[in-house]
């Protein structure tokens, strides 16, 4: 007799553009797998805070190319219970809060899409990935990272629903903020992304593309547990 055995995914792929919910599924769906969660797009943020603070120039792009390649960036499981989905340390430096402030929201599509950026922080993205049990979570992981990935999906919602989950998120933790403005940023973020030359923001031909307009939380994290299963 045929045993039949499901096996889980080992290597799972989440891209999709800024504020589509990669994150909060990915770290959802790390922790009931008992899997390392790897939010990507940290190292990109990493070297956007550490390029601002010592002055280099974010348009000299062999400047921060350089920077991306001398630099040790480690991403660990979370240290301290303070909302953070892990650790964002370089050169031993917790930067874990740093690399959300405003300054490298408004600059790290710049960077990311340097060419040389994008080697540095792939490969060692990919050395990680390829360990397995992991949850990788970015904009190019199916395409260009791990397109060996067992699973890959592609969380996709429109600009307008991804602006007021954000502008819904600072409100709730009493920050201020306009959702016009923040609308402008998710536009300008997308367009960056999705036209840069090397790596440019798509659902790789092998992904299942989830939209997740009209699901909350919990629906697009119960689809996406089905995929896996
Ligand atoms: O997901 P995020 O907002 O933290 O991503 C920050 C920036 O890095 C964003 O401009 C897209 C880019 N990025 C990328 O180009 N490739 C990845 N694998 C992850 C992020």
């Amino acid at each position: 007799m045929n045993k039949v055995t499901s096996q889980i995914p080992s290597i799972i792929a989440i891209d999709g553009p800024a504020a589509s919910g990669k994150s909060t599924i990915g770290l959802r769906l790390a922790k009931t797998l008992g899997y390392l969660f790897f939010d990507t797009g940290v190292m990109y943020r990493a070297i956007t805070w550490l390029a601002l603070q010592r002055g280099i120039d974010i348009h000299d792009e062999a400047a921060v190319s350089a920077l991306a390649e001398e630099t040790q960036i480690d991403v660990a499981p979370a240290s301290k219970p303070d909302g953070r989905a892990c650790d964002v340390l370089v050169n031993g430096q917790d930067i874990t809060w740093e690399v959300r402030s405003r300054s490298v929201d408004a600059n790290v599509s710049i960077v990311a899409a340097y060419g040389g950026v994008r080697r540095a922080l792939s490969q060692q993205q990919r050395r990680v990935g390829q360990r397995g049990n992991i949850v990788m979570v970015g904009r190019d992981i199916g395409t260009v990272v791990l397109p060996e990935a067992d699973l890959k999906i592609y969380l996709d919602a429109t600009a307008e629903e991804r602006a007021r989950r954000r502008y819904d998120e600072i409100i709730a933790r009493g920050g201020k903020t306009d959702y016009d403005g923040i609308l402008k940023r998710v536009i300008e973020r997308d367009h960056i992304d999705s036209t840069r030359d090397m790596a440019p923001l798509k659902a790789a031909e092998d992904a299942v593309v989830l939209n997740s307009d009209q699901l909350n939380e919990d629906q697009v994290f119960e689809r996406v547990l089905a995929l896996v299963k």
